[in-house]
């Protein structure tokens, strides 16, 4: 009898099943109500006692080989059956397909709108130094207009912080480039600013900034005319104010003609119907020299926007927060603009 099962030992040990089918057939014949195991367990009332422990031990190891053996190959057969199923001809299905993020959306049509008149796209980091965020901007120690951008600062250091606004690029590109100069510089910018329908302490910017011979304040209207134009529709209408920037002399914030149709229009504007989207100016001389620019010879314009603050009114979202929380409600509404 033990010789019978140490020959069933090594026939299980050099099993190999073909198919699930050989497999299952292979189960039943030994685990099987009348397989070969029960059979086996039944003939153990026969066995002479003192050979009872050592065939008991050589059934029980043929149990757990003929179990082990089923555990193995199992699993290869279902990931076949899986890999069989699948039917590379199949056309894909389109529903689970993504949308732009509206702010990237808008950043992107800013960039295309200004591509058209020769800017092109810059970029800097996000972490910066006091230089390129605020002194060479002519914003130097102490300045009171620093506290208009409350900033976050890395650890302690007070030279490592995070940009409060795209406008040091526009001093790494004229530190590393040449008038004629003409680009446009989107990017994130922090602010330590409690969160609101209004505000957030991450935000997207856009810059803008134009160096060359002989150029003047009817450049810069000419140019966000333009841009109005192209963004809001042909009929924009603008306006400029006088503001202030340490950056800009003079400065001036950018206007568009909302209109007062209804409540809402009247909320938004204040009830002027005219609504800022900007802030800009002729670049102040310092800055330029501060950038090794010789400010005789050359001048130029520069201009700031809140990219969020362009979606919202293009597409009348009235809470900035909506654009940071990735909720698919909202984010899917803008798959076919
Ligand atoms: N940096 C300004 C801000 O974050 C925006 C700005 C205003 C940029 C005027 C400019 C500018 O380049 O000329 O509020």
């Amino acid at each position: 009898m033990l010789e019978k099962v140490q020959e069933l030992v090594e026939k299980v040990e050099g099993y190999v099943p073909k198919s699930e089918e050989d497999l299952n057939n292979f189960r039943i014949k030994y685990l099987g109500k009348r397989g070969l195991l029960n059979n086996l367990f039944a003939s153990f009332k026969k066995i002479p006692n003192e050979q009872k422990k050592e065939f008991g031990a050589s059934i029980n190891k043929l149990k757990n080989l003929v179990q082990e053996k089923i555990d193995t190959y199992i699993d290869s057969f279902e990931e076949e059956e899986l890999v069989n199923d699948i039917d590379l001809t199949k056309p894909i299905g389109l529903d689970g397909l993504g949308s732009r993020h509206p702010i990237s959306l808008v950043r992107n049509q800013i960039v295309e709108i200004f591509n058209r008149i020769g800017f092109i796209v810059s970029e800097g980091p996000e972490i910066e130094g006091d230089w390129h965020n605020f002194s060479a901007l002519n914003l130097p120690q102490e300045h009171p207009a620093r506290d208009m951008q409350d900033t976050f600062f890395i650890q302690t250091n007070p030279d490592v912080l995070l940009r409060t606004h795209t406008s040091s690029v526009q001093v790494r590109y004229m530190e590393n480039n040449k008038p004629p100069i003409r680009t446009l510089s989107p990017g994130r910018v922090y602010r330590n600013e409690a969160i609101s329908a209004r505000a957030h302490c991450i935000f997207h910017q856009v810059e803008g900034l134009y160096i060359d011979e002989n150029v003047s304040f009817a450049d810069l209207k000419q140019t966000l005319l333009y841009f109005a134009k192209e963004m809001f529709g042909e009929k924009t209408k603008i306006r400029l104010r006088p503001s202030y920037f340490p950056f800009t002399e003079p400065s001036a914030e950018l206007d568009i003609y909302w209109g007062l149709k209804n409540d809402s229009d009247y909320r938004i504007t204040k009830g002027t119907g005219w609504l800022e989207i900007l802030g800009c100016g002729m670049v102040d001389p310092n800055v330029l020299e501060n950038c090794k620019i010789d400010s005789k010879k050359y001048s130029g314009f520069a201009f700031g926007m809140g990219i969020e603050r362009i979606a919202m009114l293009k597409y009348g979202v009235n809470d900035l927060r909506l654009f940071f929380e990735n909720d698919v409600r909202f984010l899917k509404q803008f798959s076919l603009i």
